[in-house]
């Protein structure tokens, strides 16, 4: 072996050595500057790998097209992983830039609030709860049952026609249909079934009825049912715990007034107004606990008494924020929403 062939066998070694630690190196970079040094130690002019290019001739003429093709090889490989790092530190400078940019001025988040006619539930649920009333909640899809005939409304009463009702679309069950909730009366029945007097709650919900919409008229809307039951409750019960309800919402200056009014399930029933724009606008009907309806839950009407009553929500919300018209509140307009 003469001195030129062991030179060639030792240089693929060393290209192989030299590419390890160029690429131990490169992973290390993260910086332009380092990158730009990393170039010149092993792709310039002065490198190893430049320098056994340039020097070919020093090796025996059979080994130096293997050692210029590896050299190259390297060359190129070398190339490929410049050019990566050189891509990811660009792209670290811009994004860190865009995060971090303080001169930018920041965006206000939009904080959310509660819809004015949740709001008035609440407030009416607190006025009753502060008078011992429990809150409860009941289905939006209801047996006719207990929408009408556990209420003193029969099949075919006249009656049923007080309330326009959406029906659902489907085979009646046993003899039973099934519909939106036309007031939330039906949670009378629901809890007067599994509880023993006394009683005092308020249900708020939905309710839906097949009407025409109009200023003062929605599909559906929210009201706010209450019930107390106990052995010895009377007429001026349910006068008593109206009054102070519409002081705690209107104010104790506000006027407000009691009349005869009709619903199946009550005797006597009763309307209550309060003033407005020097009129009276009605805001709930009720009335003491008829005992048909006593007696269907099987409550003995000789040992309890009680009184009902039914608060429309929005015209409430209406009221208290002089709204003209009901159909603002579901037109999910944030002008008028954000107002409240
Ligand atoms: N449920 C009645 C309606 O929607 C309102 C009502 C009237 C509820 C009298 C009552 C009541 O509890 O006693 O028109």
């Amino acid at each position: 072996m003469n001195l030129k062939d062991s030179k060639s066998k030792l240089v693929f070694s060393e290209l192989s050595d030299f590419k390890k630690i160029a690429e131990i190196d490169i992973e290390k970079i993260n910086q332009a500057q380092d990158l730009e040094e990393w170039k010149i130690k092993y792709l310039g002019r002065k490198s190893f790998l430049t320098n056994v290019l340039r020097d070919i001739k020093n090796y025996d003429i059979s080994e130096r097209p293997a050692i210029g093709s590896e050299a190259n090889k390297i060359r190129k490989f070398l190339g490929n992983l410049f050019e990566e790092k050189q891509n990811i530190i660009k792209n670290n400078q811009q994004s860190s830039l865009g995060a971090f940019d303080y001169s930018l001025s920041g965006r206000i988040p939009n904080i959310g609030r509660l819809h004015p006619v949740t709001q008035t539930i609440r407030e009416v649920c607190s006025a009753f709860s502060s008078l011992g009333f429990q809150i409860q909640e009941g289905p939006e899809v209801e047996w006719d049952l207990y929408n009408f005939d556990l209420l003193n409304i029969p099949k075919n009463h006249p009656a049923r026609d007080m309330w326009d009702t959406l029906w659902i679309d489907e085979e009646e069950i046993e003899g039973k249909k099934m519909l939106l909730r036309t007031h939330t009366s039906p949670m009378q029945a629901r809890i007067m079934e599994k509880n023993d007097p006394p009683i005092r709650v308020v249900i708020p919900g939905k309710c839906y009825r097949y009407e025409a919409t109009d200023s003062t008229h929605e599909w559906h809307f929210n009201q706010i049912e209450g019930l107390a039951i106990d052995t010895n409750l009377n007429f001026t019960d349910l006068k008593g715990t109206l009054y102070d309800f519409a002081r705690k919402i209107f104010g104790s200056e506000r006027k407000i007034r009691f009349r005869c009014d009709y619903f199946p399930f009550v005797e006597p029933g009763v309307d209550m107004s309060i003033d407005w724009n020097n009129d009276w606008i009605e805001i709930l009907g009720a009335g003491m606990v008829h005992p048909k309806v006593l007696e269907s839950v099987g409550y003995d009407p000789e040992k309890y008494s009680g009184f009902a009553f039914g608060v429309g929500v929005e015209r409430i919300a209406m009221i208290r924020h002089g709204i003209d018209d009901i159909r603002h509140f579901y037109g999910n307009d944030m002008r008028f929403l954000s107002q409240f």
